[in-house]
């Protein structure tokens, strides 16, 4: 289930006119606020296009409190855009869930949109196996359920450029809606070639004699009624511990959030988002290319001074301020990802030497795709890197947070412990991403660098903190503890496990009878990463977990793999698997839980004796039934 949410539906764009002006609503699904950026950018481009037409943009949760309500106002809508990104396991974004349970198990509706033509774009990444898995169902539906399809589900790949793959989609759309709005839009003129605006927010610089509240620490009180990504909520670091041991060359950290008192909770299973803040080495950085002094104090609104929003509204609501540009810079910006096209038109627009300006803007054009995509995105050159190698830019602060640095977002972690065990603690077990990229830079994850560096209240009353929140997820214990598991977790992907083992200790230790649990884990050398390695025998002696199976890929002469352990208990797996067991699988999507799918697929096929559409269809079937969940990234 989502996370509850307020019901109060945020403002739409425009009232609801019933003038007979075509209307057009525009769906956006955004987890990282991509797909709501598309949603607004064509917004605003189509508004300048037909000025006949209406055009909202929604989110998907705001529109419909009630399931039956999405029906009711699905009916009344005659042309709809849907911006829909897909993340994890295939699955929608947060403010998109409602609605896609809602109306993927709505078959027996059969063709009630007949009045709806419709165009779905999908956000989401080739390197995983559910490629925009979400886009592709609905715009599958929206025909089903007997909506007319304007053009092709966009696929937007965000491992390549996805600005891109959006563009060449609206190039599709607009003939589309041309016939559509232009046929009711008595100016006949052509339409008006557009090129977008810069965004920009308003930036007043403030005298610190002059600021009622400096920003320097969160502006952030806890009690919040829900506390979800928009509203976190602030928790101290109690526990932070290396995982590995000296001989590793990696690190791998053990964090322990404080939530008591705070109201926040979580399940067994659940994620964590934690927002992190860039390191001062990063953040320096920034400051000097930008070309401020780090107490230079600012406020900075969406708005003008007389409330008009900005932008045609476009603009996400700004980070609360006044700030300092330290505080800006470290808590907001998004310095390291590779920089967006329009970002570098917007570097371009406040580059002071022509030839840089140049240079940027046939990177973003389509004339300067392939440099673009090897010199950016290949290369992951990130936005500082690609600012000191045009030193002549300096876009203004209102610029930088608008159009050229995406928000910093928040990094999310499978939580590692059990409210059972730990109910006023959130455990995080981190692999710190650190690496040089194909430029020689050294990449250090943001998160993972922030947690490696914190302070423990163990360590001082100064300790580090951080702005989270819980969301559910569906990786859950079976809700009889007798049903026998079999989990699957190299690496870091044996944090959920152990919350999973922490809860059935628990409950063996409240006289609760569990089942046979089977854990494999993998890691490199026992000598090195076995982390947890006291705890998890200490879960087999207690009797919590029944089995451990450990792959070392590196002590051998050949690499031993968690799926290689798994083929040699082919029989018992299958045992387990054909009475109704579960298996769970965590941890790295690209690699390591493609090759398990692989492997469970010839257990199946080899133990059951089926042919190769049988096992497909018995896999299949144990995804259905909520017997095989992955929780991959
Ligand atoms: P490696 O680093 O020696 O290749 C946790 O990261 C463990 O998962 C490591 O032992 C790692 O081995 C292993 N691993 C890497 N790729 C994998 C894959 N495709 N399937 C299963 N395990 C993998």
């Amino acid at each position: 289930a989502a996370p509850p949410r307020p019901l109060a539906a945020k403002k739409h764009d425009e009232p609801d006119p019933d003038d007979g002006r075509p209307r057009v609503t525009v769906f956006f699904g955004t987890q990282t606020g991509t797909a709501e950026g598309f949603a607004k950018s064509l917004v605003e481009e189509a508004r300048a296009r037909y000025d006949k037409a209406v055009f909202k943009v929604v989110d998907l949760d705001d529109y419909a409190a009630e399931d039956e309500e999405y029906e009711e106002k699905f009916k009344k809508e005659n042309i709809a855009l849907f911006f829909l990104a897909t993340y994890g396991d295939g699955e929608p974004t947060d403010n998109a869930a409602r609605f896609y349970k809602w109306f993927s198990e709505g078959n027996e509706r059969g063709e009630w949109l007949n009045n709806l033509r419709f165009a779905v774009f999908g956000l989401g990444n080739r390197q995983y196996e559910h490629f925009n898995k979400v886009g592709k169902v609905v715009d599958q539906l929206l025909a089903e359920q007997g909506g007319k399809r304007l053009v092709p589900v966009g696929l937007g790949d965000d491992d390549q450029c996805i600005e891109d793959d959006f563009n060449a989609w609206k190039e599709l759309l607009w003939p589309e809606l041309d016939k559509l709005l232009r046929e009711q839009d008595d100016s006949s003129a052509a339409p008006t070639p557009y090129t977008a605006a810069i965004p920009e927010y308003r930036v007043v610089f403030v005298k610190p004699e002059d600021a009622t509240y400096i920003n320097k620490s969160f502006s952030l009180s806890n009690g919040h009624a829900v506390y979800d990504i928009q509203h976190p909520c602030k928790a101290n670091v109690a526990v932070r511990r290396e995982l590995h041991t000296p001989a590793s060359d990696r690190s791998c950290i053990h964090l322990e959030f404080d939530i008591a008192g705070t109201g926040l909770t979580y399940e067994t299973g659940d994620h964590v988002g934690v927002y992190a803040e860039n390191c001062i080495e990063t953040v320096e950085e920034a400051e000097k290319l930008l070309g401020y002094s780090p107490d230079t104090l600012f406020s900075i609104y969406a708005d003008q001074e007389d409330g008009t929003p900005l932008c045609g509204g476009s603009l996400p609501p700004p980070f609360p301020s006044p700030c300092t540009v330290r505080t800006a810079l470290t808590r907001y910006a998004d310095l390291l990802s590779s920089p967006k096209k329009s970002a570098l038109l917007a570097l371009a627009a406040h580059a002071s030497d022509p030839k840089e300006a140049e240079r940027l803007r046939h990177l973003a054009s389509s004339a300067g795709k392939k440099e673009y995509s090897q010199w950016i995105v290949t290369s992951q050159r990130s936005l500082l890197e690609v600012m000191s190698e045009f030193p002549s830019t300096k876009p203004p602060l209102g610029v930088f947070f608008a159009a050229v640095s995406p928000r910093l977002q928040p990094r999310y972690y499978s939580i590692s412990s059990s409210p059972r065990m730990a109910p006023t603690r959130i455990h995080v077990t981190c692999a710190l991403v650190y690496g040089p990229t194909p430029t020689g830079r050294i990449h250090k994850g943001i998160c993972s660098t922030w947690m490696k560096n914190a302070t423990p209240l163990e360590e001082s009353q100064e300790c580090s903190w951080a702005p989270i929140f819980v969301r559910q997820s569906n990786f859950k214990l079976p809700a009889d503890p007798m049903v026998p598991i079999v989990m699957i977790g190299p690496g870091t992907g044996l944090a959920p496990f152990r919350g999973f083992l922490q809860e059935r200790l628990a409950l063996k230790e409240s006289g609760v009878e569990v089942g046979r649990a089977i854990l494999f884990f993998g890691c490199r050398n026992r000598k090195m990463d076995f982390i947890y390695e006291d705890e998890l025998n200490n879960f087999v002696d207690t009797g919590a977990l029944s089995e451990l199976i450990v792959a070392f890929s590196r002590e051998g002469p050949t690499k031993e793999y968690v799926q290689h352990k798994m083929a040699q208990k082919a029989p018992e797996l299958w045992n387990i698997i054909s009475q109704g067991g579960y298996l769970y699988v965590c941890g790295d999507a690209e690699g390591m839980a493609r090759d398990v799918h692989r492997t469970l697929h010839t257990i199946v096929q080899e133990q059951g004796s089926l042919d190769n559409s049988k096992t497909e269809s018995y896999v299949k079937n144990m995804q259905m039934e909520g017997r095989y969940l992955r929780d991959v990234w």
